[in-house]
């Protein structure tokens, strides 16, 4: 979809669906926008009859379709209920921008222009970014498979935002692509994770990492397992080992001192001092079968997505790219499928990890820990970060605790988990503070080895969690459980069906003035 801000007047756009946002009526008084005004005017007061019939409230989401008979440019004209006014935040947007969005597939409209709303709190840019993410993410459908369906219902193609402001137009332009290439980038994470697991194993997921690292600048490094046994990555041989589809690991690199595709260019004095750097660490299980401790087969299916922490990796590192952010972020994926097999790790089987530490397998189907016990620490000792952040669909505890309305928040360091709920908060991506007691740590303690992968059913988030801990030595370390949140049936106005490439924007929001924000 192909995105512009403008500063016309609705009635003189071209379109082939105007949409006109109206506040939820008060004693079935409208109090129009003056554009809207200016279209109703143009329409012979149309608008106001059908709002003065009470057809139309203008609840949150609702809509009605009006038909111009040629006295504007515009094809159709979409009201769009937009609820209380008060109410209205940046998430309203990304949802309006949905539903609108929806309206256009609806009436095959290829084109739309909408009337940005003022919102109380929010300034322009905000405005016009939050419609732009809303748009771009509701274009997004999971139709690779399907060729029939590709011209059942095409999206629409061209959409402007319509803004009365013309000294903020160049913000206003800013930010709408700052949207754009948040949610392009969420919308590649979805894809990932969508994709079924014969067509993206870890080999695959490596080769997707590496074609976004080459469209948009990233280094990019890919271990296989020649590589992985020199490194001694204990923990991802003995999960990727049950599968002929080996692991992987997948390093992508954004530092913006390094000029990509302009080899041996002398850097400055300035780029080479040390910037900050931050990982971000994936769970890449490609599929989890649950290995020798096999799953119940019910929903199974759903486990293509055990990679989305990977996914939301790759995503987040193409936008930090894209957008220029002045510090380092590296992102580092464990990839591998957990496979039953006579070559599959075991319950019983002690397995020693990168690091040293040994780990009782008590369960193959504790197998996120064990991957990202090397990736954590690799990107501990090898990058020296200032704070690591990871992302895994790590617990179905999780899911029963927090369900899918937010993402599970533990961490060792009370700024970094509280710049990360912030994060959350504001891009509507809900992470919800856990405990990480002294209690779990000691609850992981093995008899035979230095850990357990598991403690059995109590707590096993916070346990889980705990595990991961011992992998990252002392530096600032989140981890985000988004075993409920990584993808639903229909999550949002904005969201369909399958994977929502949540983390994304929550991470870019996070690293976005980095260094201003002294979290650590
Ligand atoms: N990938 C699953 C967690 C999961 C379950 C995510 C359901 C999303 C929905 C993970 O590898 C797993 O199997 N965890 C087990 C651990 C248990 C064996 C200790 C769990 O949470 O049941
Ligand atoms: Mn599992
Ligand atoms: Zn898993």
């Amino acid at each position: 979809m192909q995105i512009t801000v403008e500063t016309r007047n609705a009635i003189d756009v071209r379109t082939a669906m105007l949409v006109l946002l109206v506040p939820k009526l008060e004693g079935g008084q409208w109090r129009p926008s003056p554009r809207a005004a200016a279209v109703d005017r143009a329409l012979g007061g149309r608008i106001a009859a059908v709002i003065a019939s009470g057809d139309f409230r203008g609840k949150m989401g609702e809509g009605l379709l009006l038909y111009p008979n040629a006295e504007i440019p515009a094809e159709r004209v979409q009201l769009l209920g937009l609820g209380e006014e008060g109410e209205l935040d940046a998430e309203s947007l990304r949802c309006l921008a949905g539903h609108a969005v929806d309206a256009a597939r609806n009436r095959r409209a290829a084109s739309i222009a909408i009337c940005a709303p003022r919102v109380r709190g929010l300034r322009l840019p905000q405005i016009t970014q939050a419609l732009a993410e809303g748009l771009v993410l509701a274009s997004y459908r999971f139709d690779t498979y399907r060729e029939r369906d590709k011209d059942a219902a095409p999206s629409v193609k061209r959409a402007s935002l319509l803004i009365d402001r013309p000294a903020a137009l160049k913000a206003a332009r800013d930010a709408c692509r700052t949207g754009v290439v948040l949610a392009e980038s969420q919308n590649l994470s979805r894809q990932l994770s969508n994709e079924p697991a014969n067509a993206l194993p870890p080999a695959q997921l490596a080769n997707a990492a590496k074609r976004v690292a080459r469209e948009v600048g990233l280094g990019a490094r890919v271990m296989d397992v020649a590589e992985l046994k020199k490194h001694r990555m204990g923990g991802i041989l003995a999960v990727g080992g049950g599968s002929a589809n080996t692991p992987r690991l997948i390093v992508l690199d954004h530092d913006p001192r390094s000029k990509r595709g302009k080899k041996g260019a002398k850097r400055s004095a300035e780029s080479a001092r040390r910037l900050p750097t931050v990982c971000l660490v994936g769970k890449g299980i490609t599929f989890d079968s649950g290995g020798i401790s096999i799953k119940p087969s019910a929903a199974m299916d759903e486990m293509k997505h055990d990679m989305s922490g990977a996914a939301a990796v790759i995503g987040a590192l193409r936008a930090c790219a894209l957008l220029k952010l002045p510090i380092r972020v590296v992102g580092v994926i464990a990839a591998a499928e957990n496979m039953p097999s006579s070559t599959a790790y075991r319950p019983g089987d002690v397995v020693t990890t990168m690091s040293g530490k040994t780990v009782e397998i008590l369960n193959t189907d504790a197998e996120g820990r064990v991957v990202l016990a090397d990736a954590l620490h690799y990107a501990n000792t090898k990058f020296k970060p200032e704070a690591i952040v990871d992302l895994a669909t790590l617990t179905g505890a999780c899911v029963v605790a927090l369900g899918k309305w937010a993402t599970g928040l533990f961490g060792s360091h009370e700024g970094l988990i509280e710049a990360v709920r912030t994060a959350g908060e504001s891009t509507a991506e809900r992470a919800w503070p856990m405990p990480l007691w002294e209690v779990h740590r000691k609850a992981v303690r093995s008899d035979v080895a230095d850990i357990k992968n598991t403690t059995g059913r109590d707590a096993s988030s916070s346990t889980a969690a705990a595990f991961l801990a011992n992998f990252v030595g002392d530096t600032p370390w989140v981890h985000l459980d988004i075993a409920g949140t990584a993808w639903g049936n229909k999550p949002s106005p904005y969201l369909k069906k399958g994977a929502t490439g949540v983390g994304v924007r929550l991470l870019v929001e996070l690293l976005q003035g980095w260094k201003e924000k002294q979290i650590v």
